[in-house]
């Protein structure tokens, strides 16, 4: 199942278990800790107590009590001391024991703040990489949904450097709908006419039918043989394709809906239905999943009834992660989510 960014109060959230960001002594504080005790109340604290405290990458487990969610887990997050005094592993451990918890305790969903990033001084954009890395590789090999909860827009950093290359980029290209400049197009263009159809002075020919259309020496636009070609691979469904991909690139389907950050049971739909008609953002997370090139995964959008536009942020972000080949659907999410786009997967 995937792993989803949200912007959200954790302590809202009804899914089987809610991470919290604690010290040591189990017995509450500020930040994320401070609104888990106030909202769980009483009860929880005194279950906290009797837990003996809880070591720096370690986690530990108590009931919800009056929260939405069935479960609590406490880990304690390092404190950032420069990054040269095991921070990192350390950071890894918690996601890693409340991960391992979660599942030991049955939980299908679970949801974490950004451990360590606030009072503990974590490097946000860090905090966020470790985060992530983490859940992806416990979702590599379970199945479970697993949130990172972003409480406001301060706390959510990706690195600088791969904001201000996206910024740009979207600067060079994106196209202002209102004041895209109309592209005059010649009858050449329109009608993808051969040469001898058109000339200056006239209008042109109506279109040759299809079984007027000869074969041309160089075998382009006008040879049957390719017209055909493109007409079956008109002809094959969104599904058809991915499955085929699937095939060729010797994945199995697992491989491609983990990759593709998409649930197994939405995968299973699309398998079985030929005609199955994908959202856009899912149909792009195959196309990424499947390491396409731009004009495949043109052609499959295509398929599914959608196109990439430089006049929408979102298609251009996903142009600009294709064409640097990163097919790393969670950094491209986290990219997406630093500008406020819909993510990638479901
Ligand atoms: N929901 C989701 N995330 C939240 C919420 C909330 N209600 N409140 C805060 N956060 C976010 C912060 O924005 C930050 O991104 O949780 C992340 C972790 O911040 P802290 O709560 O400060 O936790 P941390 O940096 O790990 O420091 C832990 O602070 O509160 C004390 O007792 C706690 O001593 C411990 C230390």
């Amino acid at each position: 199942m995937p792993l989803k960014i949200i912007r959200d109060d954790i302590t809202k959230l009804n899914c089987d278990a809610i991470v919290n960001a604690a010290n040591n002594t189990l017995l509450g504080g500020g930040g994320v800790d401070g609104a888990i005790h106030r909202a769980a109340g009483s009860e929880l604290r005194d279950e906290c107590a009797k837990l003996g405290g809880c070591l720096t990458g370690d986690a530990k487990i108590t009931k919800g009590y009056r929260l939405p969610c069935k479960y609590v887990i406490y880990t304690v997050g390092p404190i950032w001391n420069g990054g040269n005094n095991n921070e990192e592993s350390l950071l890894r451990s918690c996601y890693i024991r409340s991960l391992r918890l979660a599942a030991e305790n049955g939980c299908e969903s679970v949801a974490f703040p950004l451990i360590s990033s606030g009072a503990y001084g974590y490097p946000k954009d860090k905090a966020l990489d470790v985060a992530v890395d983490e859940v992806k590789k416990f979702l590599s090999f379970y199945e479970m949904l697993v949130y990172i909860v972003v409480y406001d827009r301060s706390s959510y950093q990706i690195s600088q450097s791969l904001f201000d290359n996206i910024s740009s980029y979207i600067n060079d290209h994106y196209v202002d709908d209102q004041f895209k400049p109309m592209r005059r197009f010649s009858a050449r263009d329109l009608y993808a006419l051969p040469d001898e159809c058109i000339s200056e002075d006239r209008e042109p020919r109506p279109f040759p039918s299809l079984g007027q259309m000869e074969p041309s020496a160089s075998g382009s636009v006008g040879s049957k043989n390719s017209l055909n070609d493109a007409l079956e691979q008109i002809d094959e469904s969104f599904s058809e394709m991915l499955l085929r991909k699937i095939d060729e690139k010797g994945l199995t389907d697992a491989d491609c809906y983990k990759k593709a950050n998409v649930d197994r049971k939405l995968f299973s739909k699309i398998r079985g239905d030929k005609l199955y008609k994908p959202s856009k953002s899912t149909a792009i997370a195959f196309a990424i999943a499947l390491e396409l090139p731009l004009e495949e995964t043109k052609d499959m959008l295509m398929k599914a009834g959608f196109a990439l536009s430089h006049s929408n942020k979102f298609d251009i972000i996903i142009e600009y992660f294709i064409k640097n080949k990163n097919y790393d659907i969670f950094e491209i999410n986290e990219a997406l989510f630093a500008f406020d786009q819909k993510l990638l997967g479901v």
